[in-house]
């Protein structure tokens, strides 16, 4: 899968051009798009960037009986894996995540933003134990600001995870900015990097409102 190191081979933002991922943001930003497929999409994307974003899970070698012969064959090994959805849209991409890897387990960190300031607000956590030795995938679909994402990792951060990726759909190029200042040692995935915020803090084209496209809110 192609994908770019947007600001430098040392640097932990990975942008993916993969045509596949494109087609189906596109497809997503259409506001003709209904819930239904909607959901759908989110889904397969988040199917396709985890795919590349879990490309360096450790595996070791298990001894496994085929028709034909015993041999030794690769599995996942060591940490275990931890997807954590930023509510309320993160949800929407925790299957594709689950299709990848059934056995993981799900924690959820609520976050809202205040309409008026933009600031994120805190409102849930739940994380599965132990976090500290896990793989810790954060799902969330847009990264605007960044706020609701960075304030997502302190917490996790606070309960003692370490090792994390953050998966996102759609990304302000502010947002990647914020995020990667505040959490260096993140990895960052991100399906598409969008022109800017506007005033409301909306991603410009972006797709709308991720939650309320999902969910059927308004
Ligand atoms: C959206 C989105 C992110 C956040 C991004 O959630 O899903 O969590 O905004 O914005 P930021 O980068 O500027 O913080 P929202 O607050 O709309 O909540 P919802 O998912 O419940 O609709
Ligand atoms: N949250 C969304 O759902 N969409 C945006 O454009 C920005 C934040």
């Amino acid at each position: 899968m192609a994908i770019e190191n947007v600001y430098g081979p040392n640097d932990n933002v990975f942008v993916q051009d993969h045509p596949l991922i494109q087609h189906k943001i596109t497809m997503l930003r259409d506001k003709s798009t209904g819930t239904n497929e909607f959901r759908k999409l989110v889904e397969e994307i988040a199917i396709l960037i985890g795919f590349e974003a879990l490309h360096d899970l450790p595996t070791e070698d298990v001894e496994v009986e085929t028709p034909i012969e015993t041999c030794m064959s690769p599995m996942i090994s060591g940490r275990k894996i931890a997807i954590v959805p930023i509510l309320r849209a993160g949800l929407g991409m925790v299957g594709g995540i689950t299709a990848l890897v059934p056995s993981a387990k799900i924690g959820h960190i609520g976050m809202y933003r205040d309409e008026e300031t933009h600031e994120p607000h805190e409102y849930y956590c739940k994380l599965p134990s132990p976090i500290e030795e896990r793989t810790i995938v954060v799902v969330d679909p847009m990264l605007a600001t960044g706020g609701s994402a960075s304030d997502a990792l302190n917490l996790i951060k606070e309960r003692g995870g370490k090792n994390i990726k953050f998966l996102c759909i759609i990304a302000a190029p502010e947002g990647i900015k914020r995020l990667h200042e505040d959490h260096p040692d993140v990895q960052i995935y991100v399906g598409h990097v969008d022109r800017e915020l506007n005033s409301a803090a909306y991603i410009c084209p972006g797709l709308g409102d991720a939650g309320d496209r999902i969910f059927g809110t308004k």
